[in-house]
């Protein structure tokens, strides 16, 4: 099938560190099986870094190079798909401008993921991490996406992004298709401690860590807090170590006999915990090799982000072009640099 029959799907990360298993069981399983049936565009969001770290910078050239390996070694393949580094399209922060102007401060106000974002960071939030939201509709528009593969947790983000889309539309033409939101199946990964993955918890498992490392995190994980010895019947519900085995070790009849006797207190956590690590170091083990024949490669890794940052701002051009041309803005000058030189005699605009 040619590429251009393809619906097109845009989705990304926050450059922030190292990818761990939270991400690669709820997102990148899923990005890597959709390349077959999507023109994908995956984006490493650093601008969005910065919404919070801002005063501290110093990581997100490193963080980028430690997810993209990530990305590569769970199957995003870049001869199929666009890789983008958000900050390498200047397109990316004009468009947001441009959005912007279609959205009250009311409205950014409202969106859950902001007001989650002071309480939990207790931070001053800044006119950046207000319009985030806007620079990620900014993100999803400048390549017309039909779809956006993502977590629950962003359908307010999509929401936002369809209203602007809509308005856009109203007011100067149809031009963006509504995006829809393409939620994954799989169930939320819990962190080793029971609360939400996050690697600022310090409570997931990435990629990039040894077997060993591996081993030790899952030895020490929370199971039934109410289990004392490997005696007492212990719980299924609500105990991450059965969301682990259910994923990881994939053999129904022996799971299934487990749960028996976890609940009948005739098996131990230290065992069970065992078999998970295993089962887990298993599976992870060719992605872990990838990661670790690319990581090194920061040239090729570079090229990578050039050359799908490159085809991004054609695309990105266009759509900008189109924008300004209907926002009345530009004189439908045409800046594009191959052309600037050779059309625009020096000294016109005197
Ligand atoms: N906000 C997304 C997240 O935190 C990352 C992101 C930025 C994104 N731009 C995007 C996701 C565009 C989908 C589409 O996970």
């Amino acid at each position: 099938m040619q590429s251009f029959e393809r619906p097109r799907i845009l989705t990304g990360h926050r450059t922030t560190g190292p990818r761990h298993i939270g991400h690669l069981a709820g997102t990148l399983t899923n990005w890597t099986a959709l390349q077959d049936s999507y023109e994908c565009f995956f984006l490493l969001a650093d601008l969005h870094v910065l919404t919070t770290d801002f005063e501290h910078t110093g990581g997100i050239r490193s963080n980028t190079l430690e997810v993209l390996p990530d990305w590569l070694a769970a199957g995003i393949d870049p001869q199929r798909s666009t890789i983008i580094l958000q900050s390498a399209v200047p397109e990316h922060a004009q468009l947001s401008l441009l959005l912007s102007m279609l959205v009250t401060e009311a409205r950014l106000h409202r969106v859950p993921t902001y007001k989650e974002q002071i309480n939990n960071l207790h931070i001053q939030p800044s006119l950046g991490l207000l319009t985030y939201p806007v620079l990620q509709a900014a993100d999803i528009l400048l390549y017309k996406a039909q779809a956006v593969p993502v977590g629950e947790d962003q359908l307010p983000h999509i929401e936002l992004t369809r209203e602007i889309a809509r308005r856009y539309n109203q007011l100067y033409g149809q031009t963006f298709a509504e995006p829809d939101a393409l939620l994954s199946n799989t169930p939320r990964l819990p962190g080793l401690d029971n609360r939400t993955m996050h690697s600022s918890y310090g409570n997931t498992i990435l990629l990039r860590d040894t077997p060993e490392e591996t081993q030790r995190k899952i030895m020490s994980m929370y199971t039934d807090p109410a289990r004392i010895h490997a005696s007492d019947p212990g719980h299924i519900e609500n105990n991450p170590l059965f969301t682990y085995l259910d994923l990881y070790y994939p053999h129904p009849n022996e799971q299934a006999e487990m749960k028996t006797r976890y609940r009948a207190g005739t098996i131990g956590d230290v065992e069970l915990k065992q078999i998970l690590a295993a089962s887990l170091n298993a599976y992870l083990k060719p992605i872990r090799e990838k990661r670790a024949e690319l990581a090194p490669q920061t040239s090729y890794l570079r090229d990578i982000l050039l050359q799908g940052s490159q085809r991004a701002r054609h695309i990105a051009r266009e759509t900008l072009e189109e924008v300004l041309d209907a926002m009345g803005l530009s004189l439908g000058l045409s800046m594009r640099s191959e052309q600037s030189t050779q059309t625009i005699p020096s000294g016109a605009f005197c």
